[in-house]
């Protein structure tokens, strides 16, 4: 069960209810698991991945890490800055275009002295990968290539093991739900594993950023059972029995709408709590949307495993002052 993870971040992060939100919206108790907080530059739920997929790139001997993403991935970001603390050379491949100032996660890449490299489409940047590890390989580099988002089976048994975590800090009885964002996956995966491997019987529901259900309930499944490949546990989960939301995709993938804007700023003014623009902003809204709905009634206990990605707010000023 104990699969090997270099020492990144502060964990265990913190879990507390949101009372005056909670009050504010008349719903269920909300709490929340503060993975924003995992203080590997400005957090995320990045930092649990690579702590896992960093021991697995040493381990392997690798000097450089490469890894792709949105121009305003917080992955990268958070990658990019496990690289400097470990002392590896890191490569970016960003979708995009370079702007001509560099804001929100971006500024921090250079920050760290990541390597960036742009394409054009989400379809170019698993080809750039390894285009760019090819290269470093004829160079004398050891690469080691992260997957999109950081999720395949060790990022995903980043957070089965984070599920053990938070049953050391409360009760498993203690929450009715929980809502995550989701979009590559592993997030999610990783909670669904961890929950069937831990034992913890709660209802685990993915808002999705950017898929439709479907696509991602087949790709959390197959993440799961990665998970449990990895933490050497059978997780055979069918893809029915995933949760997913896919009904606040609004704009599409980083397209900031009413739903973002509500709840960034309900949870910033009720609980000096900042969400980001593309995920968290989107879930929390979902949420908030959920229980306007009546999923919950005021007896019930939600927690939201609050994923990070705050620096992206910086590069959305416009969207969100709109
Ligand atoms: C802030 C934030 N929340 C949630 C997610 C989604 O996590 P996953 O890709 O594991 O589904 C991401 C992924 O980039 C993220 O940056």
């Amino acid at each position: 069960m104990d699969v090997p993870q270099v020492d990144l971040g502060f964990l265990p992060t913190p879990v507390h209810p949101l009372s005056r939100l909670s009050r504010h919206l008349g719903g269920p108790e909300i709490w929340i698991k503060r993975d924003d907080q995992t203080g590997l530059a400005t957090g995320g739920n990045k930092t649990r991945k690579l702590r896992l997929l960093v021991a697995d790139a040493l381990a392997q001997g690798a000097d450089t890490l490469i890894t792709g993403g949105a121009i305003q991935s917080n992955h990268a970001r958070q990658t990019a800055a496990a690289a400097a603390q470990f002392g590896l050379e890191c490569h970016l491949v960003l979708r995009g275009q370079p702007p001509e100032i560099p804001t929100g996660n971006l500024l921090l890449d250079h920050l760290l002295g990541a390597h960036i490299h742009w394409v054009p489409s989400k379809e170019a940047m698993a080809r750039t990968m390894e285009e760019v590890a090819q290269q470093l390989r004829e160079a004398g580099k050891h690469p080691y290539v992260i997957p999109y988002g950081g999720s395949n089976g060790l990022g995903a048994a980043a957070y089965a093991l984070a599920v053990r975590e938070l049953l050391r800090q409360v009760p498993p009885d203690t929450f009715d739900a929980v809502v995550v964002a989701s979009s590559s996956g592993g997030t999610q995966a990783g909670l669904v594993a961890g929950a069937h491997i831990f034992g913890w019987d709660v209802p685990i529901v993915g808002i999705s950023v950017d898929e439709p259900a479907d696509v991602l309930r087949v790709r959390v499944a197959r993440l799961a059972a990665e998970a449990g490949d990895v933490l050497e546990v059978d997780v055979a989960l069918a893809p029915d029995a995933i949760l997913v939301e896919d009904r606040f995709l609004g704009g599409g993938y980083a397209v900031v709408g009413d739903l973002e804007r509500e709840a960034i700023r309900l949870v910033a003014r009720t609980e000096g709590v900042l969400l980001d623009p593309v995920y968290t902003g989107r879930a929390f809204g979902g949420l908030i949307h959920l229980i306007r709905e009546g999923r919950w009634g005021p007896r019930d206990r939600v927690l939201f495993w609050h994923t990070g990605g705050i620096a992206g707010l910086f590069a959305f000023a416009r969207e969100l002052m709109a």
